[in-house]
């Protein structure tokens, strides 16, 4: 065992099954596993982790090692991190460093004992090791060749350092690679929202009135996945294109104030700030439910919540009562935190098997070109996105067709008739 800061070592019996459970689900990365422990093109470096800690995080962690990487692995959200999980990785001898329902102080105390590590890769989902290595720990910059971001979010924060001229190392945006945002942001964040709402409210969806605010990926899946079960879904948006396709989806569109007075259960999802608040606070129904599976705390205005409110109580797990002056009750459910991962296990594995391989793969293309890249933020490339894609296709029997020669040119070349 090494360097480890988690809640209970002994808990690692309980997060080695969690593992193994979902590692039965990941052909995926279970083949690359095999490359990785044949190739070990990890070997020197070192790598860090700052991912919602649970069973298949924890696998992409172990897969990474396998590959002959010296790993460092810390938390992406205080309220993701599962205690035993954690313990699993401490006790195989990784460096760990995350438990369940950090403060804020700790959460950072983690994030910075991830990278005394000084890894030369980083892999984050949300940013925010990347943001200590641009302010706190830019004198580590240096070290690294490279990274991978997971998430919308951090993504979003990448560019805007990129624009700005003040990325110091390559980072690859693995959210923005097909087999990523078109299965985990839609099938994935659809399916394990609503699981997480369920599963924390133990309440009926069907006949409801789901309002849906964003219709990015993530906003389509959790759309898609209350029609399924039975509601009745309203689409919030502020991209008019995106409006009138969630319309022609045959969903209700309207303005997110008039939606207030409607919805039944809330799921805010886009990436951005204050989606809830007063004055949509101050029209809902009794008994309204909110839930956010956006990346951070902010799209419910929680301060704004408890300034219309007389009081706050908790009310069941992950469950917060807000009561209004007249009587009204409104549910917030895991601190306005991802519902799926606060309030749930995050995607189904099959989903983050996908994920995961795109990122073992990003961060295997990092190790190879180390010094050929530029302070960039990268697309993955398009034969990592399409040997992720084969690799499924392969684990599920499913063979397909592929393009004779004939085919090739006729749709390639212009002078094809
Ligand atoms: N819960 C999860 O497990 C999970 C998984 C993947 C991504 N995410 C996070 O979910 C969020 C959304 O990701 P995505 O991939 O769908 O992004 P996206 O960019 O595809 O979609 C976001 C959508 O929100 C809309 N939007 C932005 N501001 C809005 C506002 N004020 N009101 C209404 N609509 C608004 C945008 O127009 C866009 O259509 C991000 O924070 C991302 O990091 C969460």
């Amino acid at each position: 065992m090494s360097n480890y800061t988690v809640r209970d070592i002994n808990l690692h019996q309980q997060g080695r099954l969690k593992i193994d459970w979902v590692r039965v689900h990941m052909p995926v990365l279970n083949a690359i596993r095999e490359e990785f422990e044949r190739e070990k093109p990890f070997q020197g470096l070192r790598i860090a982790l700052s991912i919602h800690l649970e069973a298949k995080t924890a696998y992409l962690a172990e897969v990474l090692r396998a590959g002959g990487a010296d790993v460092s692995v810390t938390g992406s959200n205080p309220l993701s991190t599962q205690d035993d999980v954690a313990a699993a990785l401490a006790y195989a001898g990784m460096q760990v460093y995350a438990w369940y329902n950090a403060s804020p102080q700790e959460y950072n105390d983690h994030l910075h004992l991830t990278l005394g590590n000084r890894p030369q890769i980083v892999i984050d989902d949300g940013g925010d090791l990347v943001h200590l290595l641009h302010t706190e720990l830019q004198h580590q910059a240096g070290e690294v060749i490279g990274g991978a971001e997971e998430t919308t979010t951090g993504v979003l924060r990448l560019r805007a350092l990129e624009k700005a001229g003040k990325l110091l190392f390559p980072m690859i945006a693995v959210n923005d690679a097909r087999c990523k945002y078109l299965f985990d942001n839609r099938y994935g964040t659809g399916e394990s929202a609503w699981s997480g709402i369920l599963r924390t409210t133990n309440l009926v969806v069907a006949g409801k009135v789901a309002v849906v605010m964003g219709y990015g990926w993530c906003g389509k899946g959790v759309a898609m996945r209350a029609r399924g079960l039975g509601a009745n879904v309203i689409v919030c948006e502020v991209d008019p294109v995106k409006a009138v396709e969630a319309y022609m989806d045959g969903y209700r569109v309207m303005h997110s104030v008039e939606a207030a007075a409607l919805g039944d259960i809330f799921v805010t999802v886009t990436g951005c700030r204050d989606l809830l608040r007063e004055k949509h606070f101050r029209r809902m129904k009794d008994g309204a439910i909110m839930a956010n599976a956006g990346h951070f705390d902010v799209e419910i205005n929680i301060p704004e919540l408890e300034k219309v409110s007389v009081s706050r109580r908790t009310v069941r797990n992950n469950i917060e009562e807000f009561l209004l002056p007249d009587g009204r009750r409104l549910y917030l459910l895991a601190e306005g935190r991802l519902v799926n991962l606060a309030a749930g296990d995050g995607h189904p594995a099959e989903i983050m098997d996908m994920s995961f391989a795109l990122q073992a793969l990003a961060a295997l293309h990092i190790a190879r070109y180390d010094g050929k890249m530029d302070r960039k933020v990268y697309y993955v490339a398009h034969d990592i996105d399409q040997r992720v894609a084969e690799l499924k296709l392969k684990s599920l029997g499913i063979d397909i067709d592929r393009l004779s020669n004939e085919q090739f040119s006729y749709i390639n070349d212009w002078q094809c008739e």
